[in-house]
């Protein structure tokens, strides 16, 4: 089988081309890059130039794949990123019906199902709240295009919380910070001890990989997460032990935030940029955890990484070999 991967030079999409290629199939990567990463060069990777902006170069990229996953986007969290990726994602549903490629994967984000009502939330439980943010309009959006072109498309939505492991600009910035944390501690939206979705990047990956052939999962929604009861405080306090460090957390409270936050969304609406910190302050201060039995079940797929403190340290000894 030949994939189409878009992202697959990024943090997730890299390890989703691993999986692929363990898998046995072949796979084109969509980036904008001149060349591939080197631990790709004994592989069967090819390297298709384009731009998601540029519906056209992601049309000819399809030329000859069997199906696409869509896991890159333009990075940003403002609403122009939003409307672009909302763009560039219906020309590529576009491009797929008018070459006739059947099936994608789509890499959207759990907070489209929003703070769900109770947890543990299954893809069924309604949301106490939805989130409004510029990120998770166009994630819902791009759903919302799938659902519409059902008749004529096979896809799959797979909803992921936030991804730790290996090779995450991000994370490798967190690290660092996190390795300056002094004996004051970390400050932090609510005392950190509420529930929080995390899957592990290979995990996802793992998931990614069978949604492009798993029967069951066609035309559904799934949850991708690892399932386990943790909180943000489990989490930091994992990498704080990896790190060598003690972590505090120094409380700032939701409530208190969340007047200064309107405050500031107001204001950015009025100067044409939205903020949305209100709504990080829900995502960060409440509850979220969803059980996985869904997604273990269409996919045939099992979370191989549930305990979080060797994860975490496997993690942060990766990041300390590649710096
Ligand atoms: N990371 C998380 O915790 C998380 C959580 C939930 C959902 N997600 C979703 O998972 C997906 C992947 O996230 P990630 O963290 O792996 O992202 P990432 O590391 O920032 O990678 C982004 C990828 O998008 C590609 N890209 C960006 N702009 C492009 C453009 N104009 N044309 C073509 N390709 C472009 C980049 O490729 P080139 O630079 O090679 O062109 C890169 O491979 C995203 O849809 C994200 O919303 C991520």
């Amino acid at each position: 089988m030949k994939a189409l991967v878009t992202g697959g030079t990024g943090f997730i999409g890299s390890h989703v081309v691993d999986a692929l290629l363990d898998g046995g199939d072949e796979v084109c990567v969509f980036s904008r890059r001149a060349a591939l990463p080197d631990r790709w060069r004994q592989r069967k990777v090819e390297l298709v130039r384009g731009d998601l902006q540029d519906p056209d170069s992601l049309g000819e990229a399809m030329a000859g794949a069997d199906l696409l996953y869509h896991v890159g986007e333009i990075r940003n969290t403002t609403r122009a990123a939003a409307e672009k990726n909302v763009r560039a994602f219906k020309e590529a549903v576009h491009q797929m019906k008018r070459r006739g490629l059947q099936r994608v994967v789509f890499v959207s984000s759990i907070t489209a199902a929003g703070i769900p009502a109770t947890v543990p939330a299954t893809e069924e439980t309604e949301a106490r709240q939805t989130l409004e943010d510029h990120y998770t309009q166009y994630k819902s959006l791009c759903e919302e295009a799938l659902a519409e072109s059902a008749s004529q498309l096979d896809y799959v939505v797979l909803r992921l919380p936030p991804v730790y492991g290996p090779r995450s600009r991000t994370l490798g910035r967190f690290l660092r910070i996190m390795k300056r944390i002094g004996p004051l501690g970390v400050p932090f939206i609510g005392d950190g001890r509420n529930l929080a979705p995390l899957v592990h990047v290979k995990d996802a990956a793992e998931a990614i990989c069978r949604a492009g052939t798993a029967s069951a999962a066609l035309q559904q929604t799934l949850h991708i997460t690892d399932g386990v009861r943790h909180s943000w405080f489990d989490f930091l306090s994992a990498v704080a032990e990896a790190l060598g460090k003690r972590l505090r957390i120094i409380t700032v409270s939701p409530l208190l935030l969340r007047f200064p936050a309107g405050l500031l969304d107001l204001g950015s609406v009025i100067f044409g940029v939205r903020a949305d910190l209100t709504d990080y302050v829900h995502f960060f201060s409440r509850d979220i955890h969803f059980d996985n039995t869904k997604a273990r079940e269409r996919l045939g797929w099992e979370p191989a990484y549930t305990e979080l403190r060797p994860a975490v340290r496997e993690m942060v000894r990766h990041y300390r070999e590649a710096a």
